[in-house]
């Protein structure tokens, strides 16, 4: 079932961790950082102040960033001992398919700011690193590489797609059909982000990738989006000689594809707020796909979500880049999960937002969490070594999970549980 030959999923942890310690002998040290905050000031060294600002930024005084990971530290782990825990697996299924690990890929937009060299370095190698690991991408939205390119780099490997509801239904029911054929597996539909929330530090550089045409590959791509394209009016102006920085903006549209009309129009249909839980028939009604919600929070939420047709939910405050102050996403896991537990015990409840760490997914799928989505580290990988460092991102963080695993006296992700954490944090 592990898909990377370097690792067997039997023993993920000794096996990565022995490779290190081996390789070190002969002066080599791993390809990207293994301690969080390291992996974080490399990327960010790396990356360009535009990039660092909209992928490690949050919202407002960025409480809830903060917030996300140190609730981390409220849920303690009770680790058990003289467990016989020398076979182990950190296999599981989802959605009827069966995964190496409970993780997933989060979806991350305008993925060529966190890289150099433009798109061609920035999906394709993700989706490379992923189908080595057997672990499933979920394809954005607002990606900026068309889905289809995505999917041929992903062969068989098991992918989903995020959905940004658009203003336009075409739009909308177009990406779900191309999702449909470039193989998905899942529609999960983003509900947090029917507005940008208000992010300081892309305010303060007077940065949106978008209105430069960066991270609109899906809609450029898209032949509903296109006839919009079409039917709009020509933009006025034309007698005024265009100014040194509006010359530069259309150029850098230019280099992604992208004309003014394409970004006019996509910042028109981009996202629809009078979205309501009985809009989701439409969109149950337009695929056999199962449906996960993302960016619930409230557990009334993820009931409605399931009576709407939903079939999972995703626990997510999109990171802390929405709703400044906005609860810690573990915090309100428990009672989601619960939530969804009691009304379909089926039904999957995804996690993300702060997981760094494997004792992080080990804290979560405590907590009621079946999977998590990691997200900010797998593209600080990214930005420090392409394909390879996602590939080790991700590696790190099973393998951390897996020892944790062994020596908190639990063999399997099925048998981690609330009894798995200090008393007074598990409730
Ligand atoms: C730079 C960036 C871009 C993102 N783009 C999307 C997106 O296109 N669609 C989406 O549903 N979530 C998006 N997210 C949210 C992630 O899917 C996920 O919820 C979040 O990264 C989790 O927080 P964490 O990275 O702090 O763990 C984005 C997050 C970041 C950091």
């Amino acid at each position: 079932m592990w898909h990377d030959r370097a690792v067997t999923h039997t023993d993920v942890g000794r096996s990565v961790q022995s490779a290190v310690y081996r390789a070190g002998v002969y002066g080599r040290r791993p390809v990207v950082p293994v301690a969080p905050g390291a992996l974080e000031a490399a990327a960010r060294r790396r990356m360009t102040a535009r990039g660092w600002g909209y992928i490690g930024g949050g919202a407002g005084a960025e409480r809830t960033m903060a917030a996300n990971v140190a609730a981390f530290a409220r849920h303690p782990i009770m680790p058990r001992q003289m467990v016989d825990v020398a076979e182990r697996s950190l296999a599981t299924t989802l959605l009827g398919r069966e995964l190496p690990a409970p993780l997933l890929l989060a979806p991350i937009g305008a993925l060529e700011l966190a890289v150099r060299g433009g798109p061609a370095h920035a999906e394709p190698p993700v989706a490379r690193a992923a189908r080595d690991l057997g672990v499933p991408v979920v394809i954005s939205s607002q990606a900026s590489t068309p889905m289809e390119a995505t999917a041929a780099a992903l062969g068989d490997s098991p992918r989903w797609f995020q959905l940004y509801w658009s203003k336009d239904d075409d739009v909308a029911a177009s990406f779900v059909e191309r999702a449909e054929a470039a193989g998905a597996e899942a529609i999960v539909v983003t509900l947090d982000t029917h507005v940008l929330g208000w992010r300081p530090r892309d305010l303060d550089l007077g940065y949106l990738p978008f209105v430069r045409g960066e991270g609109i590959a899906q809609y450029t791509s898209d032949p509903a989006f296109r006839r919009l394209v079409a039917s709009r009016p020509a933009p006025a102006g034309g007698g005024e000689r265009p100014t040194p920085s509006a010359v530069r903006a259309l150029l850098t549209m230019r280099r992604h594809g992208a004309t003014r009309a394409d970004v006019e129009t996509f910042l028109d249909v981009f996202s629809r707020s009078s979205l309501t839980w009985a809009d989701l028939a439409w969109l149950r009604e337009r695929t056999h796909l199962p449906i996960l919600v993302k960016g619930v929070q409230h557990p009334d939420d993820a009931r409605r979500a399931l009576d709407a047709g939903a079939d999972g939910v995703v626990v997510s405050n999109h990171g802390g880049r929405q709703v400044d102050n906005a609860v810690a996403s573990l915090d309100t896991l428990p009672a989601v999960a619960a939530a969804v537990r009691a009304a379909r015990p089926d039904a999957p409840v995804l996690f993300d937002s702060g997981v760094r760490t494997g004792a992080d997914v080990f804290v979560a799928l405590a907590l009621g969490a079946d999977a998590v989505l990691l997200g900010r580290p797998w593209v600080y990988g990214l930005a420090l070594a392409g394909q390879d460092g996602v590939r080790a991102v991700v590696q790190h963080v099973l393998a951390e999970l897996d020892l944790t695993m062994a020596l908190a006296g639990v063999r399997s992700v099925g048998e981690i549980g609330p009894e798995q954490l200090a008393p007074a944090a598990a409730n």
